[in-house]
C-alpha cells in the first residue's frame, strides 16, 4: 500500500499481460483501478510527482519497456439517456464502458449512428483521443461532448466537439493535450428515427446483399467483415491497424499510380489521397510474414501480431523495418497508429 492517507491499495509492479491486447508481459510500477470520479481526483492528488498513464481496454498501445511512473485502469460505469426529442437521444457513456458492448446497446435499443462502429475493441474512453473510425463513419459524426479531468490540477472540464479537434486517427487529446487530461464520460448524438444508414464501403454493401438495410443488418454485415479480417484479440495478441493511411498529395499519387497502376488509393480532399499501408506492406510482400514472434497478419497487412512470447521491442523491430522498406520503395513515411510507450 502506498497512501495510508486515502486507503487507496495502490499495487507495486504490477503485470500488464492482461490489459494490454498484444499480450504483452510489461510491468507497471505502480498500478491503480479507478472506479469513481471522486478516487480518480484523489489518487492523482496524491500522486503528483509520478508520471501517470493511463489505460483503457490495452487495445491501442504498444509497450516497448517496464512502465515507470503510476498507471491508471479507468473503470467509470454507467450509459444514461441524458436528453431526449422525437428525432434523437444524447446518450451519456462512462470512460470504462467496453465500446461493442456500448454499440450492442445502442442498436438493441434502435438508436442508430455506431452500428458501423461495431467490434472495435477497446474502452469508451479511448474513443476520442484517436477518432476511433470504420466503415465509413467516425466518432465525431456522432461526438456531442467529452468531460474531462485535469491531471495535475483535478479540475472538469468539458469539450464540445470542435474543441476536440478530431482529424484522421487523431484530436487533441492525442496532439497539443496528449496526457494532460483523463477522458471520463462522452456524449453521442444518436438517431431514434431517420436513420443516416452508411453502407458507402463496398464490402459492407455486399455483405448485406439482398437483406433490408437496418441498425441491425449493417451491424452483423460489420461483425463479419471484421471476423474474417482481424484477428481475435482474445486468441492473438495485436491492436488492430498498426500503421495509419498515409494521406499523399495528387501529384505524388499519379507518380505512384504510374508506377504501380494496381496501387490502392482514395482520394479524400481536393489534392489529398489516403494510400492503403495495407496494400504498401503486401506490395513488399510482408503480408503472412514473421520475424521471431511477431508476424503481419495473414487477412491483412496493416495488422501486426504477437505469435506467441514477443516483446514489444521485437514488435518495434517489425514495425521500423516495414516502415523504412516502405520509405525506400515508396518516399511514404508510414506513421504508427498505435501509442508507443
Ligand atoms: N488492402 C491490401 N492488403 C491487405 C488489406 C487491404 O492491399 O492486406 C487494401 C485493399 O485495396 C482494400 C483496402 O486496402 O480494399 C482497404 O482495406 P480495409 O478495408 O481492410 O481497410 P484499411 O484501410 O486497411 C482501415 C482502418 C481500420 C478499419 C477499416 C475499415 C486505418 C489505419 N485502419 O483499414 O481500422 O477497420 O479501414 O474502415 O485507418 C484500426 O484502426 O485499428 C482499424 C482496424
Amino acid at each position: 500500500m502506498l497512501n495510508r492517507g486515502s486507503g487507496l491499495e495502490i499495487k507495486n509492479n504490477y503485470s500488464l499481460e492482461k490489459l494490454n491486447t498484444f499480450g504483452l508481459d510489461v510491468a507497471s510500477e505502480f498500478f491503480y483501478i479507478v472506479k469513481s470520479l471522486r478516487e480518480l481526483k484523489i489518487v492523482l492528488r496524491e500522486n503528483k510527482t509520478k508520471k501517470i498513464t493511463i489505460i483503457g481496454g490495452g487495445s491501442n498501445i504498444l509497450f516497448t519497456k517496464f512502465l515507470d511512473g503510476l498507471c491508471l485502469k479507468i473503470d467509470l460505469k454507467g450509459i444514461d439517456v441524458v436528453e431526449e426529442n422525437k428525432n434523437n437521444v444524447v446518450v451519456k457513456v462512462m470512460a470504462g464502458e467496453n465500446w461493442h458492448d456500448f454499440v450492442k446497446w445502442s442498436v438493441n435499443k434502435g438508436f442508430g449512428g455506431v452500428e458501423n462502429l461495431s467490434l472495435i475493441p477497446g474502452l469508451v474512453g479511448a474513443a476520442p483521443i484517436q477518432n476511433i473510425g470504420a466503415y465509413g463513419v467516425e466518432l465525431k459524426d456522432v461526438f456531442v461532448s467529452c468531460e474531462t479531468v485535469n491531471i495535475k490540477d483535478q479540475t472538469e472540464k468539458e469539450f464540445d466537439e470542435k474543441r476536440c479537434l478530431f482529424g484522421y486517427r487523431t484530436s487533441r487529446f492525442k496532439t497539443i493535450d496528449k496526457n494532460i487530461y483523463v477522458i471520463i464520460s462522452i456524449k453521442l448524438r444518436l438517431t431514434k428515427k431517420k436513420h443516416k444508414y452508411n453502407i458507402s464501403y463496398g464490402s459492407v454493401k455486399e455483405e448485406i446483399g439482398n437483406r433490408k438495410i437496418n441498425l441491425k443488418s449493417i451491424s452483423k454485415a460489420v461483425i463479419k467483415i471484421r471476423k474474417s479480417k482481424l484477428p481475435d484479440t482474445n486468441f492473438i495478441g495485436n491492436c488492430g491497424s498498426f500503421f495509419k493511411n498515409p494521406v499523399i498529395n495528387e501529384k505524388k499519387y499519379f507518380e505512384l499510380k504510374n508506377m504501380y497502376p494496381s496501387i490502392s488509393a482514395f482520394k479524400v480532399e481536393k489534392n489529398q489521397y489516403k494510400v492503403s499501408a495495407a496494400w504498401l506492406i503486401e506490395y513488399l510482400k510482408y503480408k503472412g510474414k514473421s520475424i521471431g514472434n511477431v508476424g503481419v497478419y495473414k487477412n491483412q497487412a496493416l495488422v501486426l501480431v504477437n505469435l506467441g512470447g514477443a516483446t514489444g521491442k521485437e514488435v518495434l523491430y517489425l514495425a521500423d523495418k516495414i516502415t523504412s522498406e516502405v520509405y525506400s520503395t515508396f518516399q511514404i513515411s508510414l506513421q504508427p497508429e498505435v501509442e508507443i510507450l
